[in-house]
């Protein structure tokens, strides 16, 4: 038995990538899952997989969204110990000629939804003492460059509001952490004509694995640890 056997784990995101890489990894701990995302058929495969999985199917953006992922961890598991909030989508451009639209449905997704679900989901977690609520975030979280402002200024708000809430909410027994990943081969860039392996030179990308090994380090610390951020970065990225 480990420390994790039996924990409830919200995803969102869980879909495909690392959203899914990480509810695998969590899942294969003895945790029970709660994954979100807007591929129905796909999350219909992960529950029929994967040990005590419930899933609910739509747009992480309704306003809705998280508080019936919260009802459906209380009604089928009693308990929510660790919120990932994973969700997240790409609009890349130069900012003077960025698709508007795009970037509209990436700041809802990345900023909007983000810190709606973590408002949500912190309330039960101060209110239970404890809790694990982690975010994507990304290495452009942490720095930016050319076709990637929109983006990474998504990131960075995500930065900005963990380090905040890592500080209001010390000694209470909820940690907030970020996970910084590099370039990561997932569905991330389907749209994209050239591929970013090829675009940024690096040849041998993250897999969704690499990156799930992170939360769960990150998650695995006695509770008197908080790793406030992990960056995994594939070693041959130079940007
Ligand atoms: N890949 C990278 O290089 C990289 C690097 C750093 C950070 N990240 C971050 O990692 C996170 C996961 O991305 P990924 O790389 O694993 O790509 P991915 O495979 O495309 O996963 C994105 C997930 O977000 C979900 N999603 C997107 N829009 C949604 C919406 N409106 N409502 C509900 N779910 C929505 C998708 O589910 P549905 O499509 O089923 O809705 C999918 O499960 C994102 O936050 C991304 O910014 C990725």
């Amino acid at each position: 038995m480990n420390d994790l056997e039996g924990k409830v784990a919200v995803v969102t995101g869980a879909t495909s990538g690392i959203g899914l890489a990480a509810a695998e990894a969590l899942s294969e701990r003895g945790v029970k899952l709660v994954l979100h995302g807007r591929r129905r058929e796909l999350l219909e495969a992960h529950a029929a997989r994967l040990p005590h999985c419930a899933v609910l199917a739509g747009d992480i953006a309704d306003p809705d969204t998280p508080e019936a992922l919260l009802d459906l961890a209380m009604e089928r598991f009693g308990r929510v110990d660790i919120a990932y909030a994973n969700a997240g989508l790409i609009a890349s451009g130069p900012v003077g000629e960025i698709d508007l639209d795009a970037m509209s449905d990436m700041l809802r997704v990345n900023i909007d939804a983000t810190f709606r679900f973590a408002y949500t989901v912190l309330r039960h977690m101060k209110a239970a003492g404890s809790g694990d609520l982690l975010f994507t975030g990304s290495v452009l979280g942490t720095k930016t460059r050319p076709n990637a402002g929109a983006y990474a200024a998504t990131k960075y708000a995500v930065e900005a509001l963990a380090e905040s809430l890592r500080m209001e909410l010390a000694g209470s027994g909820v940690r907030v952490a970020v996970v910084e990943p590099g370039l990561v081969r997932t569905d991330l860039h389907r749209d994209y004509a050239v591929r970013p392996e090829v675009s940024q030179n690096v040849p041998q990308p993250l897999t969704p694995a690499d990156v799930a090994r992170a939360v769960v380090f990150a998650v695995e610390q006695p509770r008197s640890v908080l790793i406030p951020r992990v960056m995994v970065l594939p070693a041959s990225q130079n940007v």
